[in-house]
């Protein structure tokens, strides 16, 4: 357990808190790509705690603003698209998509008053499906050569969720590799060729054995928990009766995302952005080393799940995330259906907005946990000191080399699990279409 203190440090978001100010140091999803398809790209994005607006120009251009007319206040998002900015509705006054005013229709002709109006204003960049955002301050840092974000944009898709929870507990799950032995578990296996675009229904490596059949039969992992330029790099062995090990890696991409295997063909790199302190997005970017990712089913599956335009789950506390004693009894540990996903939002969300964790009690298996907390404490010290080239993947010549990582289940004959993983990885990016050498 921690102190309330430091509770309130890590977890709030705001301009000027401990961690808000260490997320606003990396780029971070604003939206996806799909958010600004159809007549009108206008969309309210509220980040970090900031409400702002995101449009695209008549040029094509991104430009992302704040949501309040500098003028009085209103609106944005009701803004007209037109002349190459946004308009505000109320008098007129016109913003490029720098923030800057450009014109203030209603004024004396002769005045030069908007040149000195601006909104606040954030870059922006796509990539790969998803618009992204830099709210820190200087120059922001280039993107790591990530899988996800090297490979063709035919191999990658990308979605998102709404989780009613703090951004840290949301992440906290996805570096806790015990719990899919449990909160995952599927008393009864699926056919894995049904497990297109499903996490967990792929047979495990090289093995007949499905990866539920192997998440409930051991459900004590040793886990392991290393520094990566990246952030983590987590391992959870799971020794078999045979003398082979299963091997799984997963990895914590420091300050807000993960990056897990969910079948031998893809992996999810996902990112847990915090909208304000008690609400966040996940943001998935699925990425497949062998085939271009079927975007249409993965769409049509994930659009089942959600509602538009918040990209608010169908399930939660509102109707008991579907909770049903008989399922739980006879098909699934939680009894709320097969979406993983449902899962892990009901565990998060559960906590309460904050998790209050003056009141935890971590065990070995929390290993990540800790490890991380202590990375973020550390990355908050250094922002404080304006020692920001301390953060990882912050230095210039460092970031275009972090390549990867390693993501992806293997089996080990020999306990040599490290090499197992590696030679594992080897193959996938050798056999890869696109260039995904590291
Ligand atoms: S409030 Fe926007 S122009 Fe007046
Ligand atoms: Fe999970």
């Amino acid at each position: 357990m921690i102190s309330q203190e430091l509770n309130d440090s890590l977890t709030r978001v705001g301009r000027g808190s401990d961690a808000g100010e260490v997320l606003r140091r990396y780029w971070q999803p604003a939206a996806l790509l799909d958010e600004l398809e159809g007549p009108r790209p206008v969309v309210p994005v509220r980040l970090l705690g900031e409400d702002l607006v995101l449009f695209r120009n008549a040029s094509g251009e991104l430009g992302l603003i704040g949501r309040h007319c500098p003028h009085r206040g209103a609106d944005m998002c009701f803004g007209r698209l037109e002349d190459n900015g946004l308009r505000c509705p109320f008098h007129g006054w016109h913003f490029d998509r720098s923030g800057q005013c450009v014109e203030q229709p209603g004024e004396p002709e002769d005045s030069r008053m908007h040149e000195q109006i601006k909104a606040v204003s954030y870059p922006v960049q796509e990539k790969n499906g998803i618009i992204w955002a830099y709210l820190g301050p200087g120059e922001p840092p280039e993107f790591p050569a990530f899988d996800c974000f090297r490979a063709p944009d035919s191999h990658v898709f990308a979605f998102k969720g709404l989780w009613r929870c703090n951004w840290l507990q949301a992440m906290e799950v996805g570096i806790d590799p015990a719990h899919a032995s449990f909160l995952h578990r599927f008393l009864q296996d699926e056919d894995p060729a049904e497990a297109y675009g499903k996490q967990f229904r792929d047979t495990a490596a090289d093995t007949e054995i499905p990866m539920t059949q192997l998440l409930r039969e051991y459900p004590r992992p040793e886990i392991l928990a290393e520094d990566a330029p990246h952030g983590l790099r987590i391992t959870a062995l799971r020794h078999l009766e045979d003398g082979r090990t299963h091997v799984r890696i997963t990895n914590q991409i420091f300050p807000g995302a993960i990056c897990i295997p969910m079948s031998r063909e893809m992996t999810i790199t996902q990112w847990h952005v915090p909208i304000d302190d008690e609400n966040c997005y996940w943001y998935a970017m699925f990425t497949s080393f062998d085939n271009p990712v079927d975007k249409q089913l993965m769409r049509e599956q994930r659009l089942k799940e959600h509602s538009l335009p918040d990209y608010a789950p169908l399930k939660g506390a509102h109707n008991n995330y579907g909770f049903d004693p008989e399922e739980q009894a006879k098909e699934t540990y939680t009894g709320m259906g097969l979406d993983i996903n449902v899962h892990d939002q009901w565990a998060v969300e559960s906590m309460g907005a904050i998790q209050d964790r003056t009141q935890e009690h971590l065990g070995k298996t929390d290993a990540a946990i800790i490890r991380y907390r202590r990375q973020l404490r550390a990355a908050i010290t250094a922002v404080k000191a304006g020692r920001e080239e301390e953060l990882p993947m912050w230095c210039e010549e460092n970031i275009a080399s972090i390549a990867g990582p390693l993501s992806n289940d293997t089996i080990a004959k020999d306990g040599d699990w490290l090499g197992s993983a590696k030679a594992g990885d080897q193959k996938r990016r050798s056999d890869c279409p696109w260039d995904a050498d590291i």
